[in-house]
């Protein structure tokens, strides 16, 4: 036989030297859920090993991630259902939790990087990611919110938003209004790619931020599509975008590859709540390797082509302290 692979596979430094993916906690982004009050932290019940922080509780969990080497972070609030309406006009009213952790994030560490959520899901009456009318979620009109969301975070020192709502044209419309308040220098991860997952049950459990009626199908992308996927990331990058995003990842991954394929901007995806939630749920209960499994799967949507990976597990990662 001329051709004998295992050749290759032989030693674990022969194995090494041919590995042609590695994971570095370089390339993820922790996703950090922040909520009012003091020294309180709750732990989500379908996502063991991540808390909902009060802000001085968050200060002191993003220095010990630093520590670990982490550098990238995204933040979600949960905002009390009492000041929630159909507006979502608590998103950008001065000091809200959000914009008063970004504030105090930016000032305390202002090497990271931190990517602000713009969407209207965790300040809606409805739990829906735009206006609602007679039943229908309305594209145009929630625009303008999403700009005010969008320069209320940039007013507080936010350097990178992620629009994670999937109107059309919503990229353009942050990027012109993000431009016309002078902040040119905030930067786009968009939700290019975004479906209308089950995987994303543990994080509404999270905001409690499920819809009140109905599903995001009308806006979010059917799983059964993959050429759509283009289309999306064509207009986000027509539109300004300087990173697109793919979401959940798992069960995406040929969609990564797709837009890797298909574009010069940084791909990132995001490793939903779920997809945490299942390896752990599995872990604990002594049926895989919950290590392996999450190192496995981290590696498989670094593989695909995501530069940028979105996920529960970044910390965990980090502190394996891997050479
Ligand atoms: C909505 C939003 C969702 C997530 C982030 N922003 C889900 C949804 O559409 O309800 C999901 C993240 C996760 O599951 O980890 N703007």
């Amino acid at each position: 036989m001329l051709q004998r692979p295992r050749r290759n596979r032989q030693s674990a430094v022969i194995r090494s030297m041919v590995e042609e993916t590695r994971l570095s906690v370089k390339d993820m982004m922790f996703p950090l859920f922040v909520m009012e009050g003091q020294n309180t932290q709750t732990e989500i019940s379908s996502m063991p090993g991540i808390y909902r922080f009060t802000l001085d509780l968050l200060l002191s969990e993003i220095e010990s991630c630093v520590k670990l080497g982490i550098q990238s972070f995204a933040l979600f609030p949960q905002i009390p259902e009492s000041k929630k309406d159909s507006m979502a006009t608590e998103s950008y009213k001065k000091g809200n939790i959000y914009t008063e952790s970004i504030y105090e994030i930016s000032q305390r560490f202002p090497e990271i990087s931190l990517l602000t959520d713009v969407a209207m899901d965790p300040y809606s009456s409805d739990g829906h990611d735009g206006i609602v009318k007679e039943g229908q979620i309305l594209n145009d009109e929630t625009l303008p919110v999403l700009a005010k969301m969008a320069i209320a975070q940039a007013q507080a020192g936010s350097k990178l938003i992620g629009p994670s709502d999937m109107m059309d044209g919503r990229v353009g419309h942050l990027r012109q209004a993000l431009d016309d308040a002078g902040y040119s220098q905030v930067g786009i991860m968009a939700y290019t790619a975004k479906y209308a997952s089950a995987f994303y049950g543990p994080f509404r459990d999270a905001l409690e931020s499920a819809p009140k009626f109905g599903d995001k199908k009308s806006y979010q992308m059917n799983p059964a599509n993959r050429r759509e996927a283009l289309i999306e990331a064509e207009l986000d990058e027509i539109e300004g975008a300087d990173f697109l995003m793919v979401k959940p990842a798992l069960a995406y991954l040929d969609i990564i590859a797709l837009l890797k394929e298909n574009s010069h901007l940084p791909i990132a995806a995001y490793n939903v709540s779920g997809e945490y939630a299942m390896v752990k749920a599995a872990a604990q209960n002594g049926w895989i390797d919950g290590e392996k499994a999450m190192l496995e799967s981290l590696l498989s949507i670094k593989r695909a082509g995501a530069q940028v990976i979105l996920t529960y597990f970044a910390k965990e990662f980090a502190q394996l302290k891997l050479a």
